[in-house]
């Protein structure tokens, strides 16, 4: 694939510099640049990472629902994906557009070697696919050079997604959809103030276990990003924003996307329940019986009083669509 016509800038190959980086380009602009805003999660614990978080049947899913809900586009000609860490958007996406070149970005190249490793057992391995390590706030794209972008849990560790999208903007072509899947702050705002009720009602001695110092460290983490966006924490946060459809709306009017269409993931009469559930294992090891009963059931009386309409809106994550406009 020629990859480099796809960049407004000249790109090089990093294996270069690092033999085990060969086949991983960046722009030569970046070369040496320190990679602000995110943590050795991505970067040197990689390998830790993609053992926790690889799902392609999951993001399979959601993808197919977006495409879904964005009117079955045709097969785009080329798609970029934006922050594809080891590749659980890239597979899905390689499988439902067998004809689609595919440009997988992230600012790890630790995740893209993984992803490369992936790729190289696939038939297709060597021609369909271009991946380049790049901060996306940065990626210069020519103009119109892919008829779809996705971004697959991206955004929000972005200093300022604002340029993700005017970079998105400019990459795709016209009535091209940029879809994204994304944190949103409703449902996550419920939840917080749901842990909170429960630290509140802990005695002494169930605050000491594992279960509730995790919910500890989860309200603390809520309140960090309360933070006005130009705080300098964010630069050490590796989760840095939720957000809402106000702030896409915005953007959309700004931008000039012709459309947006949001709807939240995952709703279930369950959804803080699951989500706590998730919050538990993914950021301690933890199964469910490491909170008590009753705090189980503060969290149920917290799904109970939502009614199922309300649900839909009060999505913990959502997904994101924005197409460009036909006609400039
Ligand atoms: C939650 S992971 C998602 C990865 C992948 N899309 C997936 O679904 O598994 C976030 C990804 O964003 C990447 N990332 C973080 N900051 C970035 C930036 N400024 N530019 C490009 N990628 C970035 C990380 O390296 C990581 O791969």
């Amino acid at each position: 694939m020629d990859v480099a016509s796809v960049f407004a800038e000249p790109l090089v190959d990093l294996g270069t510099e690092s033999p085990a980086f060969a086949g991983i380009y960046a722009p030569q602009s970046s070369i040496g640049a320190a990679k602000v805003g995110v943590t050795s999660q991505f970067l040197e614990n990689a390998e830790q990472y993609h053992r926790a978080y690889f799902d392609t049947g999951y993001w399979n899913f959601l993808l197919g629902n977006a495409l879904e809900a964005a009117g079955k586009p045709s097969s785009p000609g080329r798609i970029i994906d934006i922050g594809s860490g080891s590749g659980n958007s890239v597979i899905p996406l390689a499988d439902r557009f067998p004809d689609a070149e595919i440009i997988a970005t992230d600012i790890s190249p630790q995740l893209l070697a993984i992803l490369r490793d992936f790729l190289r057992q696939r038939s297709d391995g060597d021609q369909r696919f271009g991946l380049i390590c790049v901060d996306a706030m940065a990626a210069q794209y020519q103009e119109e050079v892919a008829g779809l972008a996705v971004g697959a849990a991206i955004l929000h560790h972005i200093l300022e997604p604002e340029r993700v999208l005017a970079s998105c903007f400019r990459a795709l072509a016209p009535g091209g959809w940029a879809i994204f899947f994304e944190p949103f702050e409703a449902g996550n705002a419920l939840l917080k103030l749901t842990y909170r009720r429960i630290l509140s009602q802990a005695s002494n001695a169930e605050r000491a276990t594992p279960g509730l110092r995790f919910i500890e460290r989860m309200v603390e983490d809520y309140k960090r990003r309360e933070r006005p966006a130009s705080d300098p924490i964010y630069r050490e946060l590796d989760d840095k924003w939720m957000f809402t459809r106000t702030y896409f709306d915005r953007l959309r009017a700004k931008q000039g996307w012709a459309e947006l269409i949001t709807y939240a993931l995952n709703v279930s009469p369950t959804g803080l329940r699951d989500q706590a559930i998730v919050h538990l294992r993914l950021g301690a090891g933890l199964t469910a019986d490491a909170l008590p009963a009753w705090a189980w059931s503060v969290i149920d009386e917290s799904d109970a009083s939502v009614s199922d309409d309300l649900r839909e809106e009060l999505a913990q994550e959502g997904a994101v669509l924005l197409r460009k406009p036909l006609h400039r």
